[in-house]
């Protein structure tokens, strides 16, 4: 009962991974397959009528016009047999190919929109690496278990289809010939398939699975050592890494020596079953074939229709390994598909009935693609409280209103800031202090709108009108040009002019750049290439590109030499005529001279006033000046 159940579950999970498709331009190879697929298995009954007419004229020693007719005839047979074979291996690779680009854009784009990908990396903290319910290694889903479901699915398919037809025209042939076998072959199948089911079923498919992502674990190891491999250098760390990743190795070997063995205990079963009957129709039938009653043709052929009915009946038994590879690549993409969209509608991730209801943000320089399931996750709270959301407010300048600050990943929501008040007019700049682990970045995350835990309210312009600068900048792999105008795509458009964006580096202080690795030169990692001091300026440059009305330095410029911080706030309060917002988290005392406000959280913390003026902040701490 068990077994069947979890086999219905299994076969509504593949519905509902191909039925998608399904609306798109599936029907043109599904309809190509089909007509192939029947053509082929009648290619084969009529092949084993011919071989029949062949061994018959044969038996009758006649080499006058029956045995030529019987050569003609399988001679015509295979030259139409042998390209529709060969188309076979085309039209299915037509119908993977465009199936497997539908899924992975699917998946990609559901991976990406609503910030899916961030909200998916705080569930997985949130969970820890014990809960089950994780969705590992997604960038593996998406690009190697689809590619495995779609191939295998369309296989099999086929494999499945085509011995149906030809199942079908042999229990005629059989059926003519001997009914008994056609009905013995049905029970035994059904026996078969029900052991197999039941010794193998719970096994193999979780096995795969688990095999899967020991593996995507092991690659991801060796991908850090590749991304991380200065730093590993640096600590001459590589014993460790090989240590881990052998550790990840070994795990993987394991379950392979586990399917190992349930493999060939299944192979030996496999073979037993489909070896035991071999003799059954010939034992059947001989005494009539002994009499005269019976050609010697007929029983070959019945033969050959007894195997192919077995073989068709079989297939979940002699497939079961390539079954249970799909249905473990199947439930990985299903489980990372359910846990996607659970994510996009749940409350706790989603920007609160307030947000700007923002579907596409289109702005002057290009499109900024940002779009909120706020509707889709109101309906969704039904009853669950919204008291510990914050929620946010479109407007022109940078207020918050009684917010409290809960880390997102903690399940026993951990306050990280409370009742923190602000406001900020245009041209002031705010300096945002204190301790290390206080919660500065936290305030920022939420201020950008990444998390939104807590209480209060977020008053701060479209996000399109903020620029976020983390201490360690993101250097997407591509040309100078994409690290400038990113997070915008690099268009040729008049105000990304090459000059222009020349004229950007040189008050960044990075023209050398420009004639180093050129504007244009593709896929360089400036990430490896650049200091962390050059990869802030970069960024810096950004907000030149970007004119933001608000820009959010977190550490952003720790790394640079005090010329070049000041530098750097210069060129940023000469932005619109002085009017850019600065909001800076650091700790170094230069910053001071930019800033015309501090929000001193250490203060806060102690149930002070947090918010001052920086003459009054300086009063208190006169060494800082
Ligand atoms: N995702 C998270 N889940 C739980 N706690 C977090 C998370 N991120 C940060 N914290 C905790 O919140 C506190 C504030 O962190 P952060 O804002 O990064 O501090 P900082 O003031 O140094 O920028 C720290 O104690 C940190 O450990
Ligand atoms: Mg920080």
């Amino acid at each position: 009962m068990q077994q069947v159940k979890s086999g219905f579950e299994n076969a509504k999970k593949l519905f509902s991974l191909v039925k998608p498709f399904f609306r798109e331009r599936a029907y043109f190879h599904l309809t190509c397959l089909l007509i192939l697929g029947t053509t082929q298995s009648s290619v084969v009954v009529y092949l084993s009528y011919a071989q029949r007419m062949l061994t018959d004229t044969l038996q009758s020693k006649d080499e006058g016009g029956a045995f030529q007719a019987a050569i003609n005839n399988f001679l015509y047979l295979l030259i139409f047999a042998i390209p529709v074979f060969g188309l076979n291996d085309f039209i299915s690779s037509g119908a993977y190919v465009s199936w497997r680009d539908f899924v992975s854009k699917e998946m990609i784009s559901l991976y990406l929109r609503n910030r899916n990908y961030y909200k998916m990396y705080l569930r997985s903290q949130e969970s820890g690496k014990l809960d089950t319910d994780e969705i590992d290694n997604p960038d593996q889903r998406i690009c190697v278990d689809v590619a495995t479901f779609c191939r295998s699915f369309i296989d099999l398919f086929m494999l499945f289809f085509n011995s149906f037809v030809k199942m079908v025209s042999f229990v005629a042939i059989l059926w003519t010939i001997e009914p008994w076998l056609v009905v013995f072959l049905g029970l035994y199948s059904l026996a078969g398939s029900s052991v197999v089911g039941h010794i193998f079923g719970g096994k193999m498919i979780p096995l795969q699975d688990n095999l899967r992502r020991k593996e995507a674990d092991t690659r991801f190891s060796m991908v850090r050592v590749r991304e991380n491999a200065e730093a590993i250098a640096f600590y001459s760390g590589e014993d460790l890494e090989e240590k881990e990743i052998l550790r990840r190795l070994q795990q993987t070997m394991e379950l392979q020596r586990t399917k190992r063995g349930s493999k060939s205990i299944l192979n030996l079963f496999q073979n037993s079953y489909s070896y035991l009957t071999w003799l059954i129709p010939v034992l059947v039938l001989y005494p009539r074939f002994f009499q005269g009653k019976m050609e010697y043709g007929a029983i070959f052929q019945a033969q050959i229709a007894f195997n192919t009915i077995l073989s068709s009946l079989s297939l979940v038994i002699s497939q079961f390994d390539s079954i249970s590879f799909l249905l473990g690549a199947g439930n990985r993409i299903y489980q990372f598909d359910r846990e996607l969209q659970r994510i996009e509608n749940d409350y706790r991730f989603n920007d609160g009935p307030n947000q700007d209801h923002v579907t596409e943000e289109t702005t002057q320089e290009g499109t900024l693609h940002r779009r909120f399931a706020a509707d889709r996750s109101q309906k969704k709270d039904g009853g669950q409280t919204q008291t510990d959301r914050i929620r946010f407010v479109t407007s022109e300048r940078v207020k918050l209103i009684g917010v409290t600050v809960m880390a997102p990943s903690s399940l026993k929501r951990t306050i990280i800031l409370s009742d923190v008040n602000l406001e900020l007019q245009g041209k002031q700049r705010l300096l945002i202090v204190g301790r290390s682990g206080i919660g500065k970045s936290s305030l920022l995350r939420v201020l950008c709108g990444l998390w939104n835990h807590g209480r209060g309210t977020v008053e701060r312009p479209e996000l399109g009108d903020m620029l976020f600068l983390p201490q360690k900048p993101y250097m997407p792999i591509g040309s100078l040009r994409q690290q400038l105008l990113y997070p915008r795509e690099d268009k040729n458009e008049e105000h990304y002019d090459d000059q222009v964006l020349e004229k950007v580096l040189e008050r960044v202080g990075l023209s050398q750049l420009v004639t180093r690795h050129g504007l244009r030169t593709q896929d360089l990692d400036f990430s490896k290439i650049l200091s962390v001091g050059e990869q802030q300026r970069l960024a810096i440059g950004r907000v030149l590109v970007i004119k933001p009305s608000v820009v959010v330095m977190d550490e952003a410029t720790s790394a640079m030499d005090i010329a070049n911080e000041k530098n750097v706030y210069e060129i940023i309060g000469s932005l619109r005529d002085g009017e850019t917002s600065i909001i800076s988290v650091g700790h170094r005392k230069t910053l001071v001279q930019f800033h015309t406000h501090v929000l001193d959280l250490d203060r806060h913390e102690k149930g002070g006033e947090a918010l001052r003026t920086m003459e009054d902040y300086l009063k208190e701490h006169p060494m800082q000046q």
